[in-house]
This record gives structure tokens, C-alpha cells and sequence, in this order.
């Protein structure tokens, strides 16, 4: 069996391991310390965020703000439709009602006229939602300038879920430089990883330093344990902030791959028929944190004229089903597009706003092989599969 390609394997590029060292010898092998500070400050940085606070994950941080917001029962949370449930699942815990609003087709991201469809609806029926949680998917900002002002206009604040966009751009801003908070994430498969971590960063100081004091139990400022109110165990350690150091310093290394490995696909694959890459919005620069590839028919009449002799007409299946079990026979990982929150059976009382584009997107969207680390023979592997074995006539 041939070796395998991973979906988003974590690529150690720099110097982490020296970063985890230092750590070590520092003896703070703790769930804070002078890593947690540094990557914090040089994370802040990166994306020009005057506060930040670096927690156990991503979720963690959404969770923080929902409790900021005393999200609870009988309150709603206006979310993106097509993203991964960890936008959305810490409201829901709460008690919040989720309504969806699809996305846009030219950039796959929350639809702005929906929103602010939703807003308007809400208003007049006096049922405005505690946040509007925005997901930058897949490595492309939403449209920050548009759904801020909507949320503006109606007094809700705004939470950027950048958890896969740490490196994108949105009119030269780095993505998450929007709305009422922001978040992002260092799983094991995301732009950069601690292994499990994430961020939280806001304009307002006082968001990030009370998530930060809530991150560590909420203790007071005493010699003893004391507590005026609840808090939880999220903060990010020691050690996880130090692969984060070494991380970071390779972010522009790491994005720089992330476009070569999408150009590389586009390359071989663009001339075939009825394969569509995830668009580019003309606002900014995503991080291509998967390269993403939509089927545009799910059976595809071979046109006469661009079929090789003896195969026009042939009626070829074609989908992302089809390559995905293609892919997984040659010990390759692919995945579906996220399935829209609207169509998850936990979320079958929402509301939805739309909902067509993103069931079109999940009905034929996959996402391929996106490793930092992937070879140009990697890329060759997968590609030559999905001509040869899913489109006869390309051989
Ligand atoms: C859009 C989105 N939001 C939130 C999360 C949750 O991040 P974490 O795993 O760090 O909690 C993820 C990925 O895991 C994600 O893709």
C-alpha cells in the first residue's frame, strides 16, 4: 500500500521542538508562563489585535464570550449555516435557539442581504439575537465590512469565527480585525497548531481580561482561593504556547505552501470538466487552508467535441462521493464540505435563513489533501487519480 496522504496533517517547519525545550528547562510545565505571555503578545501582533488571550482551544474562547454575553435560555444566536457545529454548540449548551444564515455563492460565506433579512424580521418581532457568530470558512474572511454594519445597525455584537483563517486578509486587514470579538483556532489540522489551543482577541480590553481571569477560575487578586463568581479551566499551557512560538514564526512559510498546493490542483485539474474551486472573494486573501473543489454535476454527458476518440457521449460518474471513495481506496483522505448546520439532526427545530446554496455546496463539495507538508508528487497522486479513474474519457 502506498504511503498516506493525510486531509491536514500538523507540519513542524521551525523550531518548535527547540521552543518545547526551552520550556521545559524554564520548569513551567504549567497552564501559564512566560510562552503563554510571548505567543499571546506575538499572536496579538499578527493579526493586529490590541488584546489577546490564549485558551485550551477554540471552542473554549466561544464559550468564554458566550458567557461574557450571559447567553442563556430563551435568547437566540444568529450563526453561519455552512460551517463546522463548534461555531455554534457553546450558545446551544447554553440554551440560546440557533438560526442560520446560508452563504453567499461567490464567496461561501455568510450571506449578508440574509442577514440582514433576519435582523430586520427579528426586530420587528422584538426577537433580536444576543451575537451574530460570522465564520471565515475554510481560510476566507466573511465579508467583515458588510455584516459589521448590519450588526451595527441593530446593536448585536459580532463574533468572527476565524478559526481557519489565521493568516487570511480582508481588504489588507488580517483576518478577525472585526466586530465585538474574535477567535481562532490551533487544532491539529488548522493553519498553524499547539496541537489543541486557540485565541481569543476583542478591540475592547475589558472582554479579554475578564475571558482571562475566567480561564483560570475566576480567582481574585488574594493570597487565598477566592471567588466572586464561576469560572473554568480553558487557559492554553506552557507548553502548547511554545509550539505555538515556533509555529508562528513560520506563518508566512506555511501560507506561502497553502497557495502553491491550491495552484498546483488548479493546475492540473482546472481543464477538467465540471470541477469548480471554492471562489475568491475580491475583498481579500484567504489562507487556502483546504483546497476545496466543487462537482458541478453529479453525472456529466462527456461533450463530443472535448472527449478523445471513441468516448463522446459517454454518460461518466462524477462526484465528490465518487472521488472520495476513489481517493480512500489509494490510501488518501478527503473529506466532505461541512454538512450546513441546518441539515444536522441536533439542529432540526432551527430556523434557517436560505439554506440552498450550502445543501448545493454539500451535496457536491469535497475538500482535498491540504498538508502543508504535501509533495508536488503528493498533489500528482491524488490528481492523476481523479482524471484517470473518475473521468475515463481524460486518460
Ligand atoms: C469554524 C470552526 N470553528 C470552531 C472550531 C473549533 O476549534 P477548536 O477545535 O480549537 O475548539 C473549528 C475547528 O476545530 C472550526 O473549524
Amino acid at each position: 500500500m502506498s504511503k498516506r496522504i493525510f486531509l491536514s496533517p500538523p507540519w513542524m517547519g521551525g523550531n518548535e521542538r527547540e521552543m518545547v525545550e526551552a520550556a521545559f528547562a524554564s520548569g513551567y510545565v504549567a497552564p501559564c508562563g512566560p510562552m503563554v505571555d510571548r505567543f499571546e503578545a506575538e499572536f496579538a501582533q499578527t493579526v493586529n489585535a490590541p488584546y489577546a488571550c490564549a485558551l485550551a482551544s477554540c471552542s473554549a474562547a466561544l464559550d468564554l464570550l458566550c458567557h461574557e454575553l450571559r447567553i442563556q435560555k430563551g435568547d437566540r444566536v444568529f450563526c453561519s449555516d455552512l460551517t463546522f457545529v463548534a461555531s455554534v454548540a457553546s450558545a446551544v449548551h447554553r440554551g440560546a435557539t440557533p438560526v442560520f444564515i446560508d452563504c453567499d455563492d461567490t464567496s461561501w460565506t455568510m450571506n449578508p442581504d440574509l442577514l440582514a433579512e433576519a435582523l430586520a424580521d427579528a426586530k420587528r418581532d422584538n426577537t433580536l439575537p444576543k451575537a451574530v457568530i460570522a465564520v471565515d470558512l475554510y481560510g476566507q474572511c466573511c465579508d467583515y465590512d458588510r455584516i459589521e454594519s448590519i450588526c451595527e445597525n441593530y446593536g448585536v455584537p459580532l463574533i468572527i469565527d476565524a478559526a481557519e483563517a489565521v493568516g487570511a486578509t480582508y481588504k489588507q486587514r488580517p483576518a478577525g480585525t472585526a466586530g465585538w470579538a474574535s477567535v481562532y483556532s490551533f487544532n491539529g489540522n488548522k493553519i498553524i497548531t499547539t496541537s489543541g489551543g486557540g485565541m481569543l482577541t476583542s478591540r475592547d480590553q475589558g472582554i479579554v481580561e475578564r475571558a482571562r481571569k475566567r480561564s483560570q477560575q475566576s480567582r481574585e487578586p488574594k493570597a487565598w482561593y477566592e471567588h466572586e463568581e464561576l469560572g473554568y479551566n480553558y487557559r492554553m499551557s506552557n507548553i502548547v504556547a511554545a509550539i505555538g512560538i515556533g509555529q508562528l514564526q513560520i506563518l508566512p512559510e506555511i501560507l506561502r505552501r497553502k497557495q502553491q498546493i491550491f495552484d498546483a490542483y488548479r493546475e492540473r485539474l482546472h481543464s477538467v470538466p465540471g470541477i469548480r474551486f471554492m471562489p475568491k472573494a475580491p475583498y481579500g486573501e484567504p489562507t487556502r487552508w483546504l483546497t476545496v473543489v466543487e462537482f458541478c454535476s453529479k453525472v456529466l454527458k462527456c461533450p463530443q467535441d472535448s472527449a478523445p476518440e471513441g468516448a463522446g457521449g459517454i454518460t461518466l460518474e462524477l462526484s465528490n462521493a465518487r472521488t472520495l471513495e476513489l481517493l480512500s481506496a489509494a490510501n488518501i483522505e478527503s473529506r466532505p464540505i461541512w454538512k450546513p448546520m441546518h441539515l444536522q439532526p441536533v439542529f432540526r427545530e432551527a430556523g434557517i435563513y436560505g439554506g440552498t446554496v450550502s445543501e448545493q455546496l454539500f451535496q457536491t463539495g469535497l475538500c482535498l489533501p491540504s498538508g502543508t507538508g504535501l509533495t508536488r508528487d503528493d498533489i500528482d497522486r491524488v490528481c492523476e487519480i481523479m482524471k484517470k479513474k473518475g473521468l475515463p474519457y481524460d486518460k
